[in-house]
């Protein structure tokens, strides 16, 4: 799991994460930080092997740990943390050191997962399928004191334990 554990390391990231982190302390609904982020990579791995799908461990991580990262320009500047994710994730792919880096191939697939992982596509891949999916079952709205002035719309709620 090197290539994760340098992505969490990079100064970008750490900047982004630790400015939402701030951002999102006193926030009633859920939040983006790495028991989310965890979450989503560890139900999306559990997936991965359940349905035989034979992702990489490590590219499902990195997706999964990057797809919010652009959350805090949502919350200040109003650009939708998806697509100011892709733009802050790619810099962090280009950024690690070259024994770290990903395959032009990798980092396409997962920059096109954190894009897509707001919306499901029809023809999504099987990296941007799996984690939307897995992002939404990692949200326990069936427990959750906010659930009813929460906006998520009813398809998006996740109101069963599934995984
Ligand atoms: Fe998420």
């Amino acid at each position: 799991m090197d290539r994760v554990v340098a992505i969490w390391r990079h100064p970008l990231y750490q900047s982004y994460y630790r400015k939402l982190e701030q951002l999102e302390r006193e926030r009633v609904f859920c939040r983006h930080q790495m028991i989310h982020l965890l979450d989503v990579a560890r139900i999306a791995y559990i997936r991965n092997l359940e349905e035989g799908l034979g992702l990489q461990k490590e590219l499902i991580y990195a997706a999964a740990i990057l797809h919010d990262i652009g959350k805090s320009l949502q919350y200040e500047a109003k650009i939708p943390h998806e697509l100011a994710g892709v733009e802050i994730a790619e810099q962090i792919l280009s950024g690690l050191p070259e024994e770290l880096s990903f395959t032009e191939e990798e980092k396409g697939q997962i920059l096109t997962a954190i894009k897509g992982h707001r919306r499901l596509r029809e023809d999504a891949k099987p990296l941007e399928r799996l984690l939307y999916e897995s992002d939404k079952e990692s949200r326990m709205c069936f427990a959750c004191p906010a659930e009813a002035q929460c906006d998520w719309s009813k398809e998006k709620k996740n109101m069963e334990i599934k995984v």
